[in-house]
């Protein structure tokens, strides 16, 4: 149930044999993320000329908003080309705080806030100034393919707590009680998330708030798709918590909002003394991100309309999405409550995620990812991401009802797993056990 992914110093396995230099052991060791092998698989096929259904897409499908983009570009003639603040710009710093305070109930000031090079930059330095060696942080799992190798390059420990489909991913005390020890020093939670879609509710946000004021542990909040949002759900803010506010480091950018994903701005938002320590870090590391960027950034928290337009096509897509997944025997969809995202469970337990998503490449020409690129909790499930057109959501959702109801139709179906050796019965063999505990398709609503 709870288990642990890394541990320091390192994963030998993956360490290169008989180098005659050494690296640093927690960098040789990485692993490269397992979310992209498979969108380069479908890149591959798409270079030799077939038409490739491509949902492995983790970026918004829209341009930048035209009033972001003239910032920038005026702020380039007025020379903003220079070194600038390495703390973020005031005037972004100014406007990030007082978003936090308005929408999302922190109560911060400037002083609160580091403008960082994308969210992802911000996990590393907040993760690298608390995490040591042998230290240790919890993981909720499934989630985004980075937090574990980030807690490893900092020499820590990734304590990974599986929350399955058939519990609707729900934080579980219990596991996250098990999974803690004294050499826990935090916590990192991601809603809305990838890749499950789903959101905290208040009562699973204050189980957390508990669990780390009661343990002392530093919560890192990933909010990046706060804005991503369905059916009027509330976004929660951990740091909006008083009896935690102290310790959470929220999380947060413009990439996946305002589709700004190219020009690297995120922040974060945590304790003023935990800020400037984390400013040690990142002014050896990044010094500052360019100015004409940040003043592009300010724009951005005036595009309610536009970001509320990309908002609601990405609901319209999951509805038509999830609505043609579910007439598809042997697949679950649950309805992402947030993200570009769906998350799909096929009950074909001889079947790995891995070998299900290259099935649907080979078979419907649609590119996936396995869920299992996310940890153990995604199992058998398969994320696609909705940031594509309705049409070809439409179409790819046909597809993968076809290919999978053909399998079905047969005896004992054959199919080419490729990369899984030679052919493999779809529903007989079994190369891979079935978790013991998961629980039939039938069993789960629907
Ligand atoms: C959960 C999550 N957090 C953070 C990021 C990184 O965002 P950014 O591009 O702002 O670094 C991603 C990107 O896919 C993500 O899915």
């Amino acid at each position: 149930m709870t288990q642990i992914l890394h541990s320091y110093p390192f994963d030998t396995k993956l360490l290169r044999t008989n180098p005659k230099y050494k690296f640093n052991p927690c960098i040789d060791a990485l692993a490269p993320a397992a979310s992209i092998r498979l969108a380069e698989k479908a890149k591959t096929l798409a270079a030799g000329g077939q038409t490739i259904f491509d949902l492995t897409i983790g970026e918004p499908d829209f341009d930048t908003p035209a009033s972001i983009k003239e910032a920038a570009i005026r702020a380039i003639s007025r020379n903003n080309t220079h070194y600038v603040n390495g703390r973020g710009i005031l005037p972004l710093r100014e406007r990030i705080a007082a978003k936090l305070r308005e929408e999302n109930g922190i109560a911060c000031a400037p002083e609160n806030i580091l403008v960082t090079p994308g969210a992802k930059s911000a996990i590393y330095v907040a993760v690298r100034t608390l995490i040591g060696a042998g230290d240790e942080a919890i993981v909720l799992d499934p989630s985004w393919v980075s937090y574990g190798s980030i807690i490893q390059a900092s020499g820590g420990i990734v304590r990974s707590v599986e929350l399955p489909y058939d519990d609707g991913h729900r934080i579980n005390l219990t596991k996250l009680e098990a999974a803690r020890s004294d050499r826990c020093r935090l916590l990192i939670v991601n809603s809305p998330n990838n890749p499950t879609g789903r959101m905290l509710n208040s009562g699973e946000a204050q189980a957390i708030a508990d669990f780390a004021s009661r343990h002392k542990l530093y919560v890192v909040a990933d909010e990046i798709y706060e804005k991503i949002a369905f059916d009027g759900r509330p976004h929660i803010s951990l740091g909006a918590i008083p009896e935690i506010a102290d310790c959470v480091i929220t999380v947060n950018g413009l990439s996946k909002s305002a589709a700004m994903t190219g020009w690297r701005v995120g922040y974060l938002c945590a304790d003023a003394e935990l800020v400037d320590k984390m400013y040690m870090l990142y002014q050896h590391m990044l010094t500052c991100i360019s100015g004409f960027a940040q003043e592009a950034a300010v724009v951005a928290f005036d595009c309610a309309g536009e970001i509320e337009a990309m908002r609601a096509a990405y609901e319209r897509r999951r509805n038509l999405f999830v609505e043609s997944l579910r007439n598809v025997p042997g697949v679950v969809c649950r309805v992402p409550e947030g993200t570009f995202y769906s998350w799909a469970y096929f009950d074909h337990p001889a079947m790995t995620s891995a070998q299900i998503c290259d099935f649907l490449l080979e078979e419907a020409r649609v590119a996936s990812v396995p869920g299992e690129a996310y940890g153990l909790g995604g199992a058998h499930c398969v994320r696609f991401s909705l940031a594509t057109s309705e049409n070809l959501l439409q179409e790819a959702a046909k597809r993968i009802g076809v290919a999978v109801k053909k399998v079905m139709a047969q005896e004992t179906p054959k199919l080419a797993i490729p990369g899984h050796g030679s052919e493999k019965s779809f529903r007989r063999s079994a190369p891979y056990p079935s978790r013991p505990h998961r629980r039939t398709l039938s069993d789960l609503s629907r």
